[in-house]
């Protein structure tokens, strides 16, 4: 079979059905987790944008104090310092005690797609490194399966990347390298570059499929992040609903 190494441009990927009002009240509820004195792993994303506009007020009108945050991605770190948010790195502390983040995809397990917005390889090592992880996000979010309505994104190395392309065909996806506006490959905050995946009908079994992923030299890292979020606060229309993950 002939590949042409297909590129999927940034940005055209992503549903245009997200309302800010619904992230918004996602992110308030959330908000509601933080205490004073917390380490605070914060996310990346427009849902996290909200939040991070919450938590400055928070820390403006003294409703919390002492709070650092671990940014997980430039964009992120950005955004905290123009807010006044005081910030650490990951390593300065052995432990956060609690992340918010946003998520492409959420399943009913709680097991997620990230990295739309290209920092997951940062956010799931703040995961991994936090307590509890609370995912924010507006009901178009939820899905029976992962990958039915997202490409699985995934951080490789630039080097022969269009043998990943060869490889991720035969676990049924068709991969895309992530370009932007300019026809460039879109750069991670790490230097690397992603691969975005459709599943036609879903990823069947995405444990196997990381665990592939995670054997395969090149691959520096994937968008799913499978037993790492412990509750997740979706907004809809309807309400506000929170899922805990059973353990
Ligand atoms: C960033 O790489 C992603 O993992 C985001 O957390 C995810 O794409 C959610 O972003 P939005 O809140 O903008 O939908």
């Amino acid at each position: 079979m002939l590949f042409d190494f297909p590129i999927l441009r940034w940005g055209m990927h992503r549903p245009k059905q997200d309302s800010e009002g619904l992230k918004r009240r996602a992110a308030e509820a959330a908000l509601g987790q933080v205490r004073s004195g917390m380490v605070l792993g914060l996310g990346t994303g427009s849902t996290v944008a909200h939040l991070l506009d919450l938590l400055a007020e928070a820390l403006a009108s003294k409703a919390l104090s002492d709070i650092v945050g671990v940014p997980t991605s430039v964009q992120t770190e950005r955004r905290a310092k123009e807010l006044g948010i005081p910030l650490i790195g990951l390593a300065d502390r052995d432990r956060i005690d609690l992340t918010i983040d946003g998520a492409d995809e959420i399943s009913p397990s709680l097991d997620l797609i990230k990295g739309g917005g290209g920092a997951l390889l940062r956010e799931k090592m703040v995961a991994q490194a936090s307590t509890r992880v609370v995912i924010i996000a507006d009901a178009a979010k939820r899905v029976e399966r992962l990958g039915t309505t997202f490409a699985l994104p995934i951080e490789v190395v630039r080097w022969e990347w269009q043998t990943h392309v060869r490889f991720l065909h035969d676990w049924g996806a068709d991969a895309a390298l992530r370009v932007g506006p300019d026809g460039q490959p879109v750069a991670s905050d790490n230097g690397q570059i992603f691969l975005d995946c459709r599943f036609p009908g879903g990823i069947e079994d995405a444990a196997a499929l990381e665990n592939a992923l995670a054997r395969r030299a090149g691959v520096v890292e994937t968008g799913l992040f499978l037993d790492l979020a412990d509750e997740a606060i979706i907004a809809s229309p309807h309400g506000v609903e929170t899922i805990r993950r059973a353990r």
